[in-house]
């Protein structure tokens, strides 16, 4: 693969710490790492689809400022569990580490909640260095401090909030990412335009192709903007109990999907088929305006995402997987909705509404 020489990186403000963005930027990893979060051991958790790529070189670079160890999990969401967790945390005492440690995230969502888990909760709390490899944990999971696992009932159910130490994303890496997976990306970006700017949303429809490409410039622009529009809103609500439930835009139906699939489908497929039916619910409560839905649909077919619920899922099966959302309040499913393209529906600071089974199911038929 060809390297770029890092340029200056993009920095976004993410509260309390900062999300670094460049091509090339791996060259700087270490010295980012050990800036952010020093400490005497660095324990690096990485998957067997990243790690041959990019582990070698960031443990040999932090081993001149520290020890370093490497910890290589398998790839995919099934393994983003407790059992996983738990050899993580035993592999980490086993090579000594301490409260001195800082764990090192490399690799996609998956990895990023995993290993952010295990330092949310390793000697009740060290540090983490996130470093997404994917589009998508570059543009969404990195950042905002949700960590965990995924138990048999749903996903990330058992967790925690525990923000980064600092967010260090090479948009080069993604070119050794399948095309799939930069897809599945592209689903989360065009949900932050969706939810917060009309002219994001048609810039990424725009620059679909130069993005599945792994252009860097293009990648590069969309990762610092939806990190933007993610971190502005984490800042205000790092909890979730307001304006943060809008970037769960898509999640009631898309986790419902994605569980009801048992994960064979993407997440970021799953969001994209989730934003278009929460939307036809938007409109057909009269929330959203008319052609919201087909606007949203058409950026995500360029994208090269499904857009329909596959047949295989009958809706109520996918209605009963929506049960086992934790957002749900007092026992009723949240959904946020959105107004227009860039615009979500606030009901005087609240953000998200429960939705009848009969409407759902009217949109899931
Ligand atoms: N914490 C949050 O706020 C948040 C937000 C959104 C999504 N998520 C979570 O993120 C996960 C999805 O993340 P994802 O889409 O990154 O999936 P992933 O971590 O499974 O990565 C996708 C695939 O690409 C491989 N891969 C990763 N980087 C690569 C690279 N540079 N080159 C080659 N292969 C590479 C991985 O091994 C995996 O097979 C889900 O579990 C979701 O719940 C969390
Ligand atoms: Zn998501």
């Amino acid at each position: 693969m060809t390297h770029t020489a890092a340029q200056a990186p993009r920095s976004v403000d993410a509260g309390s710490y900062l999300v670094r963005i460049a091509a090339g930027l791996r060259d700087q990893f270490a010295s980012q790492i050990v800036a952010a979060a020093p400490a005497y051991r660095y324990a690096v958790i990485s998957d067997v689809n990243v790690a041959p790529h990019y582990a070698d070189a960031l443990v040999k670079s932090l081993r001149a400022h520290g020890r370093a160890s490497l910890h290589v999990v398998p790839a995919g969401e099934q393994h983003k569990t407790r059992a996983t967790w738990a050899r993580l945390t035993d592999d980490l005492l086993a090579d000594g580490c301490g409260r001195d440690t800082t764990v090192v995230a490399l690799g996609g969502g998956v990895v990023g909640d995993l290993a952010g888990f295990v330092a949310a909760t390793f000697m009740r709390g060290i540090p983490v260095v996130q470093c997404p490899t994917t589009l998508l944990a570059m543009i969404d999971a990195s950042v905002g401090g949700k960590t965990g696992v995924d138990t048999a009932s749903g996903k990330n159910l058992v967790g925690s909030f525990h923000p980064p130490a600092a967010v260090l994303a090479d948009v080069e890496t993604t070119r050794t990412l399948p095309l799939a997976h930069r897809r599945a990306g592209l689903a989360e970006a065009i949900k932050h335009g969706a939810i917060a700017d009309s002219a994001y949303f048609r810039a990424v429809h725009d620059a679909c192709a130069a993005i599945l490409d792994s252009d860097p410039s293009a990648t590069l622009d969309v990762v610092e903007r939806s990190v933007q529009i993610k971190a502005a809103i984490v800042r205000d609500d790092p909890r979730e109990r307001g304006k943060r439930k809008t970037l769960n835009f898509g999640h009631t139906l898309g986790h419902a999907i994605e569980h009801a699939s048992g994960y064979t489908l993407l997440h970021g497929e799953c969001v994209a088929i989730g934003m278009v039916l929460e939307t036809r619910i938007a409109e057909r409560l009269g929330i959203a305006q008319q052609g919201t839905a087909a606007a949203i649909a058409a950026a995500l077919t360029q994208a090269g995402l499904p857009v329909d619920r596959p047949a295989y899922l009958v809706p109520p099966a996918v209605l009963s997987a929506t049960r086992l959302d934790k957002k749900a309040q007092a026992g009723a499913v949240e959904y946020a909705l959105p107004r227009r393209i860039g615009m979500m529906f606030d009901g005087d600071g609240v953000w998200s509404l429960p939705v009848d089974d009969a409407l759902v199911l009217e949109v899931l038929a």
